[in-house]
């Protein structure tokens, strides 16, 4: 039985490589874009920056691309104990065969998670899974060019192997880099952190999606990009122009760029909010506080999300965020903190609008 003859629809052992760039973000995001998606999934296991869980190849391989944080997808074929021995009898009495026929080709590459196994040596286990996979299934090794593409995983106390469905292209973000926009502003958001707070908010493609503090528009392109219909709004008539710039820049029309006070929102319903509002250093406060802005800003967001709304807001932590957006009606879903520099930690609140 060949690939295509899988039943796509039913749950299979899906793996998940994630960034190891923040503790708690990536997994998180996983999680957001596959509930946003309504991909019904389980976690089975998780170890360090390997998710294991059982979804949908098929779903969850659409999705991959949409996360900041998701590096590879695959199918997990043998899941064994992590001696050479433990690992040679669980991918011989594997169903390799389904996946691979002799007209394919094929390579491997072992990463190893957290510094464990380390008497199994990767490129030896590359070699001697490379010659077993070969024997058993009759297709070709062909380390530049190959049709199918193994994955090979010493994590915690168990070996993995799997085929990769889903890789993240290098260099995906190099182009909306800051400094690579039209126009650049010292406030904007990186686009990976970007990205990943328009997937805690759980928009999808289609969903009404608005940052009432738009500043140059790095979160507005994050959302563009996977397909929202965007609304950006700033006080400041110079940053709603550089937001302008840098959508027409990456061939994106939103639905509607105004200069505005982000505490007197001119729209009446929106599906979903990420937003970085000033902080009084890189971008100013317009005389206020971040902390009296918020106690504006969050009652107003909250009358006009929709009632499963979310708002996903990143703060100077201290400001004290948590304790105005529940006076705002909001109920906490998620937190976490991400350092920047000695002197500013940003808290980043996922919120509920009901
Ligand atoms: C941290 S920046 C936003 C950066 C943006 N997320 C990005 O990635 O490019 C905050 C923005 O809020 C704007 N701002 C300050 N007070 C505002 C208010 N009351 N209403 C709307 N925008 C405001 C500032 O002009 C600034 O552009």
């Amino acid at each position: 039985m060949f690939a295509s003859q899988r039943n796509m629809d039913a749950p299979t052992n899906v793996f998940l490589v994630l960034s190891g760039e923040h503790p708690t973000l990536p997994l998180a995001e996983m999680k957001a874009i596959l509930d946003a998606n309504r991909i019904p999934f389980k976690i089975t296991d998780s170890f360090y920056k390997l998710v294991e869980i059982r979804a949908d190849l098929d779903a969850v391989k659409k999705i991959g691309g949409r996360g900041a944080f998701i590096d590879e997808v695959g199918t997990e074929i043998v899941h064994s104990d992590p001696t050479t021995q433990g690992i040679d009898q669980a991918v011989k009495s594997s169903n390799l065969s389904d996946y691979l026929s002799e007209k394919d080709s094929f390579n491997i590459r072992v990463l190893r998670f957290g510094g464990v196994s380390k008497e199994v040596s990767r490129v030896k286990l590359e070699g001697h899974l490379g010659w077993l996979i070969g024997n058993i299934t009759g297709a070709r090794v062909n380390l530049e060019n190959p049709t199918r593409q193994f994955r090979g995983l010493l994590a915690g106390p168990y070996f993995h192997l799997g085929l990769i469905a889903h890789q993240r292209p290098v260099g995906y973000v190099a182009s909306r880099r800051p400094r690579k926009r039209p126009a650049f502003h010292p406030s904007t958001m990186t686009p990976k952190l970007a990205r990943s707070m328009v997937n805690l908010s759980g928009a999808v493609a289609g969903t009404m999606f608005m940052d009432p503090f738009c500043g140059v528009g790095g979160i507005l392109l994050e959302a563009g990009l996977l397909g929202c219909q965007v609304i950006g709004i700033d006080a400041v008539r110079r940053m709603v122009r550089g937001a302008r710039r840098n959508l027409r820049h990456f061939e994106m029309n939103p639905l509607a760029l105004l200069r505005a006070d982000a505490r007197n929102i001119p729209v009446r319903s929106i599906g979903a909010i990420a937003t970085d509002p000033p902080y009084g250093t890189g971008a100013s406060t317009l005389k206020s506080t971040t902390r009296n802005i918020l106690k504006e800003f969050l009652p107003e967001a909250h009358s006009i999300l929709t009632s499963h709304g979310r708002l996903v807001v990143a703060s100077p932590l201290g400001t004290g965020t948590p304790d105005i957006a529940e006076s705002a009606g909001f109920s906490p879903v998620d937190r976490h903190e991400v350092y920047v520099h000695r002197r500013l930690t940003r808290e980043i609140l996922v919120l509920g609008a009901n």
